[in-house]
């Protein structure tokens, strides 16, 4: 690099007002000062410091007072849970003829840090447990096989239909995560259709828009949130490879849900069967409390409040015609459906359409006047500026949305929390797991002679096929 490339940089950062990324300049080697011009190369400062300003001036909770906010209106929502048997049927047998013409697609959302699980390796490599030790990564893998199994022998076809995954990770979780896969042989899955993908960063920021430092040589990076999706879907060629594959289908996931139905048939048949663009999986909120982003109707047009910006009048305000029931009840479990349609068209809206929300996290820093590294700050010190993957539903009406209920004893058991917390963490995620199995078994008229048994995903997607099994004395089938 030049000097006047460095003049230039220098230039642009300072018009922006984020001149102090060069408080330490005069003391970087060689080498340390190469390095933090590559990052800085790479941030367009001036849109960074233009959303900040934007972001950190909105008061998220006026907006929302602004807004007619209500439960999901009756015609966008049906229910697993109620539907009728034949009704689920139909939906299951749609979709699995859907996997079986190769039309169906996965993509796992697993950029997110985990900070709250506490453990340093991406999410989906966790162990929770299970008799069998199996990951988050290596249960989702053998369901995806499992499906294409069932929608083959559906069909009556020689192939394996093909689902291909599409992984997003992010500079922290995607290198750890590739060698999760490869480690593991890909879970007997063939590598050709698992794709890695890259979500963006973003430079973390002080409460009031400067960009953070993390060493004299470093800016601080965060993952630029679950709705980094959209761009990055579109600039790794996953759009391209969706369209030539004659993907119509896609099912998007949380990577933390033990008990996610990849690629479920009846979510894709559903949504398929309705022509909508985007359809989202839900469950009854446990209470006001729950970390849950919330499915509503806002200004009469799909969306989510997130749970980190729902008022707690509005969180636990209660339905007019049933007191007993929240008014708002609909807990996103980021299981969301899009027609190939819908995110073909990326391209002509992703750059300007999504909002930032703003994150309080402890982020790591050097002090700019002391020169001090601080690597553990004890209390939120900055911000990170955030995409969500929900919202994109506002683009939508609600003809073109659905909502799916489901129940949470067999979908919903997200593991957020590391080991000895109240809930959601990896006891609960064993339990869960083991108590499906074990009530799979007893419905198909096993007796069941062990305390815990667990059900291979490679042995049943849903508790189908285990009538084989009349007496269980094992741990794992
Ligand atoms: C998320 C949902 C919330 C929902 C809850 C249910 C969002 C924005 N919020 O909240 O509405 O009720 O799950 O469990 O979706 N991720 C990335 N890149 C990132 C950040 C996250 O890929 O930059 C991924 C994570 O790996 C994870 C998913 O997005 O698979 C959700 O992220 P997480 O931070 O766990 O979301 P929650 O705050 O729990």
């Amino acid at each position: 690099m030049t000097s006047s490339d460095i003049t230039e940089i220098r230039a642009r950062f300072e018009a922006a007002g984020q001149g102090h990324v060069f408080t330490f300049w005069n003391q970087l080697t060689e080498a340390e000062r190469e390095s933090l011009l590559a990052q800085l190369e790479l941030l367009d400062v001036e849109h960074i410091t233009e959303i900040a300003t934007k972001t950190l001036q909105k008061n998220v909770s006026e907006e929302q007072a602004k807004c007619e906010i209500a439960g999901l209106p009756a015609n966008a929502t049906d229910s697993v849970v109620d539907a009728a048997p034949a009704k689920r049927s139909r939906w299951y047998d749609l979709g699995l003829d859907l996997i079986a013409k190769n039309q169906v697609g996965v993509v796992l959302l697993a950029g997110g840090q985990g900070t709250r699980l506490g453990s340093s390796d991406p999410k989906g490599c966790y162990n929770v447990g299970l008799p069998s030790q199996k990951s988050l990564f290596q249960l989702q893998a053998e369901r995806i096989i499992k499906i294409s199994q069932l929608a083959q022998q559906k069909a009556g076809t020689d192939q394996l239909p093909v689902i291909p995954w599409y992984i997003m990770t992010s500079g922290p979780t995607k290198q750890p995560t590739v060698e999760f896969f490869k480690t593991n042989s890909y879970f007997g899955l063939d590598p050709a259709n698992i794709f890695f993908f890259d979500q963006g960063v973003l430079p973390c920021l002080t409460p009031d828009g400067k960009i953070i430092l993390e060493t004299p040589s470093k800016v601080a990076l965060a993952p630029d949130g679950n709705g980094g999706i959209y761009n990055a879907l579109n600039r790794s060629g996953v759009l391209d490879d969706i369209k030539k594959r004659g993907i119509e289908h896609i099912h998007t996931y949380c990577v933390d849900n033990c008990l996610v139905k990849v690629a479920d048939p009846t979510f894709i048949g559903y949504a398929a069967e309705r022509q909508v663009d985007i359809a989202t999986k839900v469950v009854r909120k446990r209470d006001a409390t729950e970390s849950v982003g919330l499915i509503v109707s806002k200004n009469n047009r799909p969306a989510v409040i997130e749970y980190s910006e729902i008022s707690p009048e509005l969180a636990s305000a209660k339905d007019e015609t049933d007191p007993s029931l929240l008014k708002l009840r609909a807990a996103n479990i980021v299981n969301h459906y899009y027609s190939a349609k819908f995110l073909l068209n990326i391209p002509n809206w992703t750059s300007s359409y999504l909002p930032f929300h703003v994150a309080n996290k402890k982020i790591p820093y050097v002090d700019l006047a002391t020169g001090e590294l601080v690597a553990k700050p004890t209390k939120p010190n900055g911000v990170k500026l955030e995409q969500f993957v929900f919202d994109v539903f506002p683009r939508l009406t609600f003809d073109e949305f659905a909502s799916l209920e489901v129940d949470r004893n067999q979908e919903f058991s997200p593991l957020k929390n590391g080991p000895g917390a109240a809930n959601d963490c990896p006891e609960t995620s064993r339990h869960d797991l083991l108590a499906q199995a074990k009530a799979w078994l007893l419905k198909a008229g096993a007796t069941v002679t062990v305390d815990e048994v667990e059900v291979s995903p490679l042995t049943s997607y849903g508790g189908e096929g285990l009538e084989a099994f009349s007496k269980v004395d094992k741990s794992i089938v």
